[in-house]
């Protein structure tokens, strides 16, 4: 088990299959991208799929999530979600992706075995998509969600960021689109997790600001109880339908004291949170003959020393060195 001195038990494994991306988001990275991992530091499959079978034999992970960058710009994801879904126990598997390129792999990753894909679309506006991704690609994102659900990779969800002056105005027509189209729509507020370092907490939009604009339109009932469990989303079920809207706020409503997360990144790095300040290099104790006891060892370790929180209420916070799009979100 990958448990903490905090007493929180870590059965999710976020795995970072690349830095790379093939948009630019301006809440995430510059125009002219970031220096990228070099072929030799990142994990080969091999790798990354011995580092999954240890997590999920020997460490206790019911749970993998595949992420970047975009993951889908890795050559050999199909391959690895097969030989994933052949480890026992059997992970759940899902995806975290930006939809480029989607709408080509959808079936092919449902019938390796991959259970459900996260899609991120901040806006309807094929000009403000432009504008924020610096890529004129929404269609082929629209294109990408529409072949998950007819593959069955459901439910699909849609992850949106607001941001001030660009889509804020968008979120009633954002989820009309959701509900209308069975998507499962969540709001996400910013982090200070830009390779810009250019996040300014009274410059976005909170979990209130998103609710109170919903509201307009729509009638938002909490989901009782503790189904919330351990996921970053609140949920809200719309105008008492099934459709279900969600709020990540990190920022404004943490949820650190139920984190049930362990990351990796491409190069072979154990992260115990997205904020933390430090790393565990697995890849190193791999390449140097490491049995799986002294992996899963290593591992063990690393989770002991998971922080309560994010930091991110210290009057000292200090950003992670590493941006999100090489952390995997
Ligand atoms: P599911 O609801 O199970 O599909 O997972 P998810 O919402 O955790 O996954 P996804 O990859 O879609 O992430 C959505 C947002 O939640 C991203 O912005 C992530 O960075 C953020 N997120 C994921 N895990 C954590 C976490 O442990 N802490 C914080 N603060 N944010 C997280
Ligand atoms: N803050 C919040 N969410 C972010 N994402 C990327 N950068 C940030 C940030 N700084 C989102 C992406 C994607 C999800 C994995 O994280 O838009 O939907
Ligand atoms: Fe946008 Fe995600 Fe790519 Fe960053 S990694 S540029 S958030 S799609």
């Amino acid at each position: 088990m990958l448990i903490d001195t905090y007493g929180r038990t870590a059965t999710d494994l976020r795995v970072s299959l690349t830095d790379r991306c093939n948009l630019r988001c301006t809440y995430c990275m510059p125009e002219e991208g970031l220096s990228w991992l070099a072929k030799p530091d990142l994990l080969t499959d091999d790798e990354i799929l011995r580092l999954i079978r240890i997590a999920v034999t020997d460490l206790g992970v019911t749970e993998v999530r595949f992420t970047g960058g975009e993951p889908l710009l890795r050559p050999g994801l199909v391959a690895l979600v097969e030989r994933c879904a052949a480890l026992r126990p059997r992970p759940r598997m899902s995806l975290t992706t930006n939809g480029i390129g989607l709408a080509r792999t959808a079936q092919a990753l449902a019938d390796a075995g991959l259970d459900r894909v996260n899609v991120s679309l901040d806006t309807l506006r094929p000009d403000v998509f432009h504008t924020l991704t610096r890529r004129k690609r929404h269609q082929d994102v629209l294109d990408g969600l529409a072949a998950a659900r007819a593959a069955g990779l459901t439910p699909v969800k849609v992850n949106t960021v607001l941001m001030p002056g660009f889509n804020d105005d968008e979120a009633p027509d954002l989820l009309a689109w959701a509900v209308g189209n069975g998507y499962e729509l969540r709001f996400i507020e910013q982090m200070p997790l830009d390779a810009q370092h250019g996040w300014k907490r009274d410059g976005m939009i909170t979990a209130e600001d998103i609710l109170a604009s919903l509201r307009t339109r729509f009638e938002l009932t909490p989901e009782g109880g503790t189904e919330r469990g351990s996921a970053p989303a609140e949920r809200w079920r719309v105008d008492g339908g099934p459709a279900r809207v969600g709020v990540i706020a990190s920022v404004t409503r943490p949820f650190c004291a139920a984190c049930d997360r362990t990351r990796l990144t491409a190069d072979g790095q154990v992260r115990t949170c997205l904020f933390a300040r430090e790393e565990s290099d697995l890849r190193g104790a791999l390449r140097s003959g490491a049995t799986d006891e002294e992996m899963a060892a290593l591992w063990r370790r690393a989770m002991w020393g998971k922080k309560a929180g994010s930091g991110l209420d210290d009057p000292e916070f200090l950003q992670p060195q590493r941006p999100m799009s090489a952390i995997g979100g």
